[in-house]
């Protein structure tokens, strides 16, 4: 049996030749590499990786230019090889490698094992390492939710430790996100049926040396992948986000107008105009740093995206109203046609936005 194991890596320069070392150690024989993911880091984890790879046989690299993502990197190590099982663990050696000759000999015993996983929650294992009680919290109930939508009882389905036969990457490769912190539970939302899966306990370890990269964006990259997988089918979920930074500018619009109009006075139409803008220019900003994250407008990008939004939002106008025109003539009741001139304006601001604003613009002012 080959073995891969999968090491996404971002700036841990320190850590590399550690948990080289470490695993040279405890694996024997020849059938095994490491294949580090490294985005681009800029610590000189390089020079590092160019080092082990010319001296060991069994360590290579994959360097990723441009793209960042621990999912993503997990992905394209483990769709570099031809081996028969892939293992993924973190290169900060907070998951205890000890654990792993089990793990894979796990495989071996049981052909037709599909996943072994390291669970902090499951017999000995534990531990939070240097984690803040509101991390631990946090996680303690991103596990809980994740239970809702998983066909295969794990205990630590967050875990970023395990191993997975080829067959059941295959399988579910083409339907994963690829995005977030989360694989594992990627692995088994995409499966979409009860996998054969054996937990292995161990004691998570605190970090020594680089830092944590997980932040609010992973959290929220975790939600993101909950609701895909519920309703992805029916609606792009970014689509939802979409409507409901509207209806937060809905809310922002009424409060201003209210402002403006009936405690200063402002006449009417001056006042409505005003709360338009505000509303524009706060749903260009909550849909910049929400809806569209993974492609956010920074520094100099922000001024042309914003007008480029605005004028798009502006035709998104003229198409609602003209849409909800045609349906009230055509003898449909007022309410119905106001709301599908709405639904329509809306998905035009989408559509368009998302092209032009969060991706051609981008593209465009980069390049010069
Ligand atoms: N290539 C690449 N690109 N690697 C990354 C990226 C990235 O964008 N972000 C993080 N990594 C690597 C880190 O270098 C580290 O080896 C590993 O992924 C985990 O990142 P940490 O930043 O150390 O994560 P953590 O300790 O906070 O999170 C741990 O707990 C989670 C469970 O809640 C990890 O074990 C996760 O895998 C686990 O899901
Ligand atoms: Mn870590």
């Amino acid at each position: 049996m080959r073995v891969t194991i999968v090491i996404p890596a971002f700036n841990e320069r320190d850590n590399i030749p550690l948990i080289v070392e470490r695993l040279e150690k405890l694996l024997p024989g020849e059938n095994w590499e490491i294949v580090f993911v490294d985005d681009d880091s800029k610590d000189g984890s390089r020079e590092v990786l160019m080092r082990l790879s010319r001296e060991k046989r069994h360590v290579r690299f994959i360097r990723r230019i441009g793209r960042r993502g621990l999912a993503s990197a997990c992905l394209e190590g483990m769709a570099s090889s031809d081996a028969d099982v892939f293992a993924v663990m973190d290169c900060d050696l907070q998951h205890d490698e000890t654990i792993l000759p089990a793990m894979l000999r796990a495989f071996e015993e049981d052909p037709k094992l599909e996943l072994a996983v390291g669970s902090r929650y499951t017999g000995q294992g534990g531990g939070t390492g240097d984690w803040s009680k509101a991390r631990v919290f946090v996680s303690r109930f991103a596990t809980r939710i994740g239970s809702i939508v998983r066909k295969t009882p794990l205990t630590d389905p967050m875990s970023g430790f395990f191993a997975i036969r080829r067959e059941l990457f295959e399988e579910t490769v083409r339907s994963m996100t690829g995005k977030g912190f989360k694989i594992l539970l990627d692995i088994v939302l995409s499966a979409g049926r009860p996998l054969r899966v054996r937990e292995f306990p161990y004691e998570f370890r605190t970090r020594q040396h680089g830092e944590s990269k997980l932040d609010i964006v992973v959290a929220f990259e975790y939600l993101y992948l909950l609701a895909d997988k519920m309703f992805g089918r029916f609606v792009p979920v970014r689509f939802v986000l979409y409507v409901l930074a509207g209806l937060s500018g809905l809310l922002l619009h009424l409060a201003v107008l209210g402002m403006l109009h009936k405690l200063a006075g402002t006449p009417f139409v001056t006042a409505q105009i005003a709360a338009t803008l505000t509303a524009m220019v706060s749903n260009f900003l909550v849909n910049n740093s929400i809806t569209f994250r993974q492609q956010r407008l920074k520094g100099g990008l922000l001024v042309p995206g914003l007008l480029a939004y605005m004028v798009i939002c502006g035709i998104g106008a003229v198409v609602n109203v003209q849409a909800a025109e045609y349906l009230f003539e055509s003898q449909i009741p007022w309410w119905f046609a106001g709301a599908a001139g709405a639904l329509v304006g809306a998905v035009w601001n989408y559509a368009v936005s998302t092209q032009i604003v969060w991706t051609w613009l981008p593209g465009v002012l980069r390049k010069r």
